[in-house]
């Protein structure tokens, strides 16, 4: 059956601009889904809005696995027959000196930020 709320992922939902964007989208009655790495984080905000009052849930999820953010948007298109918004938000930033970085560090850098925000487009659009 089709959900009457609108449903919303945030990946890397659970800090800064990703906090800010779900704190926006409960308030407007958006059922969010925040799709984050780190599991105790993500189950206590989850628990924090609940008792609020507010629509959400936790889902583990690193950007960098296809395999992952495939299961994930499916998923919540199965369960709930809808997906309006995706908000590829996950990333990180790395500072300091450029001699200093690895190519370990450059890898990972694409793979977030990069590759991490192509699989949930083309999942998302494909979907
Ligand atoms: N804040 C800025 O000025 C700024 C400027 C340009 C771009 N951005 C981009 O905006 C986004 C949010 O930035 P922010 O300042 O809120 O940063 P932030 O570090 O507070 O939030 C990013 C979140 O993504 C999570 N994350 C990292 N790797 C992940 C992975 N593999 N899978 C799932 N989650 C992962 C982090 O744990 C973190 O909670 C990032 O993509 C960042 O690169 C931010």
């Amino acid at each position: 059956m089709k959900e009457e709320r609108k449903i919303a992922i945030v990946t890397g939902g659970a800090s800064g601009i990703g906090r800010a964007i779900y704190n926006e989208l409960v308030l407007r009655n958006v059922y969010v889904i925040i799709a984050y790495i780190n599991m105790q984080l993500g189950k206590s905000l989850e628990t924090e809005l609940n008792l609020k009052g507010f629509n959400a849930r936790f889902v583990l999820l690193d950007v960098t696995d296809f395999n992952s953010v495939e299961k994930v948007i499916y998923d919540i298109h199965t369960e709930f027959g809808r997906l309006d918004y995706l908000f590829n938000n996950a990333g990180i930033a790395m500072y300091g000196e450029l001699y200093d970085m690895t190519i370990e560090d450059w890898r990972e850098i694409i793979d977030i930020n990069l590759w991490g925000v192509i699989h949930g487009t083309q999942i998302g659009i494909t979907s």
